[in-house]
């Protein structure tokens, strides 16, 4: 059977459709490559969100069809996900070594568009229909598909997202929204627990959004809060987080669950965009500024240690230096734990890139490197605070950056490095903190005082 190698650019939920991929080939024979050389297919699963993200995997696929001609003509080459969505044919227009591309609503039936390439019937295949109740098809999980036994996993809950913010492509590319039955995800979620996995992480692309449309709201409870509420009494589960949420879905119901459901933990990420009124109003965000400290400020009082991360664009057309200093001053006010910083990127069809007062590359990058300054001097104050503390982490497995070492999450969702060994992966597990690093926490494992 053959091999295949899937690279993904994005977002979580581009994962977890590429490991649902990945699952699915490997339940029909297919194996893992290590690398693109050594695969008979490769596939990569694409991000449109800002325009780089679609350019390095289009540079990405030239160069690899470049070097198949010469080295590996029977290689086959596909382009999946939002990218392949939103270009559709004009991918193999341009690039006609490509043979497969695969839309949004269509991860599964790659194995099946293979097969056909292989068995000659079919020469390139473009699938980018809407496909009813294909938001329930990403479901397959490869938990042993890194050396060590995975106890985090995540599960897609829902697709598209009907916000229709002013920046993004996302409904464009991931259609409206649609969610999954919580019977469904549940039984995936069990599934997972008896297979080892300790946290899961709940996806979708307004997750807040959950089940709006079909589920009624019960006892004041949205959809959402119904489903953690389904999801918590799985017994062996330790931990649940979710993303991406919206903050207009943070209702007094998903406030009080945060102290209500102890699997749900101290993490919030709440993508703000901007602290301008006027800007957010551009951008169709439906809160303002006011609103959003407000949430804040129920979440703190809810569970006062709950680690708050956000996204923010810089340099949205016609931010002014007014603008841009309200958002750094809801930084300053909110104190982040993190933020995650974009400069805008006009996306295809969006309304946000025919609006005047598009800025110069340079002011976006200038406004950029100030945002982050401030950010990373109000996360060092906020990771600092931890020295000297004991916390609990959930341990995942070898350090990325120095394999020699362990790493774990805490509730709050902070990175962990300590000095371990295997046997300590997949455990829970209390760590005292030494020093803190770039968004880092350094920690040993607590000797427990039994005297
Ligand atoms: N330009 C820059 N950033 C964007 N994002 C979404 N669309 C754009 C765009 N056109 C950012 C938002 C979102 C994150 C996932 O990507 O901050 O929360």
């Amino acid at each position: 059977m053959p091999s295949v190698y899937i690279k993904t650019y994005g977002c979580q939920m581009n994962e977890r459709d590429s490991e649902a991929v990945a699952a699915q080939l490997v339940a029909k024979g297919y194996t893992l490559a290590k690398s693109e050389a050594m695969a008979d297919v490769v596939l990569l699963n694409t991000c449109s969100v800002r325009d780089m993200a679609e350019q390095k995997a289009l540079n990405k696929m030239k160069s690899m069809v470049g070097v198949a001609k010469k080295e590996r003509p029977n290689q086959i080459f596909g382009f999946m996900g939002c990218m392949a969505q939103s270009r559709g044919q004009e991918l193999i227009d341009k690039l006609p070594d490509v043979d497969l591309v695969v839309g949004t609503q269509k991860f599964h039936r790659t194995a099946d568009y293979l097969d056909e390439i292989f068995a000659g019937r079919r020469d390139k295949i473009v699938d980018i229909a809407a496909e009813e109740k294909s938001e329930a098809t990403i479901r397959e999980h490869l938990l042993n598909g890194n050396a060590t036994k995975s106890v985090t996993a995540f599960v897609s809950i829902m697709q598209g997202c009907n916000q229709y913010c002013t920046f993004c492509i996302v409904p464009y590319t991931r259609g409206e929204e649609r969610s999954r039955g919580i019977a469904d995800i549940v039984a995936e979620c069990r599934e997972l627990v008896s297979r080892g996995v300790k946290e899961i992480t709940l996806l979708g692309q307004i997750v807040t959004s959950y089940g709006r449309r079909d589920i009624p709201v019960r006892d004041g409870k949205s959809a959402f809060v119904q489903l953690l509420e389904a999801v918590h009494e799985i017994a062996g589960l330790e931990r649940i987080r979710f993303t991406s949420p919206h903050p207009k879905g943070y209702g007094d119901d998903l406030v009080v669950a945060y102290g209500r459901l102890p699997k749900l933990v101290e993490s919030a990420h709440l993508p703000v965009q901007s602290g301008s009124d006027r800007l957010l109003k551009l951008m169709h965000r439906g809160y303002t500024r006011e609103r959003y400290l407000g949430i804040i400020e129920k979440l703190r009082k809810a569970q006062p240690r709950i680690g708050i991360t956000t996204d923010i664009i810089v340099g949205f057309p016609g931010e002014t230096e007014t603008d841009f200093e309200e958002t750094l001053s809801l930084a300053r006010e909110v104190e982040f734990d993190n933020a995650y910083i974009f400069k805008y990127s006009p996306r295809k069809d969006t309304p946000a890139a025919a609006l005047d007062g598009q800025l110069p590359q340079a002011v976006k990058e200038e406004r950029n490197e100030a945002l982050l300054n401030l950010i990373n001097e109000i996360g060092a104050r906020h990771y600092e605070k931890f020295v000297g503390c004991r916390t609990e982490i959930l341990v995942e497995g070898p350090s990325k950056k120095n394999p020699a070492r362990m790493m774990g999450r805490t509730r709050c969702n902070k990175i962990v490095v300590f000095d371990g060994a295997e046997r300590h992966g997949g455990q829970l597990m209390d760590v005292r903190i030494e020093r803190v690093g770039a968004f880092t926490l350094y920690g040993e494992p607590a000797i427990v005082n039994l005297g």
